[in-house]
């Protein structure tokens, strides 16, 4: 195995609308803020982030996405779609991006392909050894594409909605990698399963308070990161393709949230 300075950490819940997505590009940002050199990798055929990231796929401009990196199943090919994100300023210079397009649904038919779940792992061999961190944003599912990136990953970590459903689709993520065969059969045991995030929390509710005391017990204190709260800057920043810091003073409260995020990864994913 190659040694790779980078950790590539993969955020996944097997339910959407949690804010995965929210979580990778405004940590990404914390990461740049903090002179760090960031790769994201768009792994949802949706391809929010890299719209959210400035970078949307149009017909009539092709870029090289993730689908194409993943159909050519060859290693280092990952080089040939990497862009600088869409953002400008220290971000562009800082964190880079393989977008994705809808195209990234015709992988999974090739699943059953030997090899097929190593397929981004190899593409991306020798590409990110010169990042701090490689982030994938995951779709919701646990099948063929979500696997892509775990397969590729050092760590996976789970955004968790406190509600019922939210702590149901990040508990299978967890058990999906913590159960060994998965791991063996994606060419990967050492991933680990690393943090459960709360995420979109809204103190107004009662089901959130009750949910956001029962994740220790379910993940383990350590396992369980500072709360991601629900505001509606990020929804603007999300919906105007720019980060946090393009929107002023009502970005600093939530630009620190993300930024703590940001340095648990740095100190714990050593
Ligand atoms: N901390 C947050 N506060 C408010 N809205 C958020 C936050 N994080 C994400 N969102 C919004 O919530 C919706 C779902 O989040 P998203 O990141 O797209 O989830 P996922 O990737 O899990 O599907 C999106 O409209 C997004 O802009
Ligand atoms: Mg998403």
């Amino acid at each position: 195995m190659p040694q790779r300075r980078n950790k590539r950490v993969a955020a996944g819940s097997n339910k959407g609308g949690v804010g995965k997505t929210g979580w990778v590009e405004m940590v990404a940002a914390a990461l740049a803020e903090m002179d760090r050199r960031v790769l994201v990798v768009d792994v949802d055929p949706q391809a929010n982030l890299s719209r959210r990231m400035g970078r949307p796929y149009r017909k009539e401009a092709p870029i090289v996405t993730v689908s194409e990196v993943v159909k050519a199943n060859e290693s280092g090919c990952a080089a040939d779609a990497i862009i600088p994100c869409g953002w400008g300023g220290i971000y562009a210079e800082r964190i880079d991006l393989i977008p994705s397009r809808f195209d990234l649904d015709n992988r999974i038919s090739e699943a059953a392909v030997m090899g097929a779940r190593q397929r981004l792992a190899r593409a991306l061999e020798g590409v990110d050894d010169d990042y701090d961190f490689t982030l994938f944003d995951c779709q919701p599912s646990l099948g063929h594409l979500t696997q892509l990136a775990l397969a590729a990953a050092d760590y996976g970590v789970a955004l968790v909605e406190p509600e019922y459903d939210g702590v149901d689709g990040a508990v299978r993520f967890r058990d999906f990698i913590h159960d060994e065969i998965n791991r063996m059969e994606m060419g990967n045991l050492d991933l680990r399963f690393a943090a459960a995030i709360p995420s979109l929390v809204d103190g107004r509710l009662a089901a959130h308070t009750h949910h956001l005391g029962t994740l220790p017990g379910i993940f383990g204190e350590e396992m369980v990161w500072e709360p991601i709260p629900l505001r509606s800057v990020v929804k603007d920043a999300a919906d105007e393709a720019q980060p946090l810091s393009a929107l002023g003073s009502r970005g600093t409260e939530m630009r620190e949230v993300y930024k703590a995020s940001a340095e648990r990864m740095i100190k714990e994913f050593v």
